[in-house]
């Protein structure tokens, strides 16, 4: 049944990539357990721009759990503490009446906030630019599923492909890894046949670019399988050091 609760909000304020930031606090009474955590920052931006002050800027873009825009760190947490679920999916019923919220941008060094709860996050798509093409032409989706793949394998290629690159295994790392994220990329393509003849080039090229861009190792402190939105499993992070380790014995081409 839907209910009201109060909350005090303690949120990142930061104007540019270059203001020093502060936590400002709001009190906003009467949300709706009904609401997502998004709508929910809606409601207070209606009411900080019904007050002429400037509304909380923060990343969204489908609010359906798949396109990886969104994420801030709520009480410390990616995504806040519902497990397997992206901040837009999370509603307001996990929350009690009287909790104080701290809500922060995902903080690594490849993620520079650019305002407020919003990152750059392009420093992901560079890392999936350097795994380059599959050169595999499997046709239209009737000639790819005549390609035999055992179920077990399809599977974990389809469980490593439900990552949506929002870059919440990143934030929760201590060493800022992108392992967790690399590691899905890197087998979802890797375990089948048309990811197979670059996926030498694609582990050593994409390892190289993520060190590149101040990602950090991974330390197996396993923070980023416990807040994936998409309970990717850390062993697509053993599979992307057995493929790298593969490709740096056995593979000769000039990158
Ligand atoms: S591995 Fe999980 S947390 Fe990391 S980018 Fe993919 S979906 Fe997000
Ligand atoms: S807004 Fe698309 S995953 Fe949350």
């Amino acid at each position: 049944m839907s209910k009201s609760i109060n909350l005090t909000l303690k949120i990142w304020r930061q104007k540019g990539p270059d203001d020093k930031g502060r936590i400002e606090t709001y009190e906003l009474k009467d949300v709706s357990t009904d609401l997502s955590f998004l709508e929910m920052l809606d409601v207070l931006n209606e009411r900080l721009m019904l007050e002429g002050k400037e509304p909380v800027a923060f990343d969204h873009d489908c609010r359906e759990g798949i396109c990886g825009m969104c994420g801030s760190v709520v009480n410390g947490i990616p995504h806040g503490p519902e497990k397997g679920t992206t901040l837009c999916q999370l509603h307001m019923r996990h929350f009690k009446d009287g909790e104080t919220l701290v809500i922060e941008p995902f903080r690594a060094r490849a993620f520079k906030v650019i305002k407020d709860l919003v990152v750059d996050r392009s420093a992901m798509d560079e890392i999936i630019k350097a795994g380059g093409y599959i050169s595999v032409n499997t046709g239209g989706a009737p000639e790819a599923n005549t390609i035999p793949i055992s179920p077990d394998v399809a599977e974990r290629a389809m469980d490593a492909a439900a990552c949506i690159g929002c870059g919440a295994c990143v934030a929760a790392c201590p060493n800022a890894s992108a392992m967790l994220f690399v590691g899905a990329k890197i087998s979802h393509l890797a375990l089948l046949p048309q990811g197979k003849p670059e996926a030498a080039r694609r582990a050593l090229s994409m390892q190289r670019k993520m060190d590149e861009l101040g990602f950090g190792n991974c330390g197996n402190e396993r923070e980023c399988e416990a807040v994936c939105p998409k309970e990717i499993s850390i062993t697509n992070i053993a599979r992307l050091n057995r493929e790298y380790i593969k490709a740096s014995f056995g593979y000769q081409e000039d990158l």
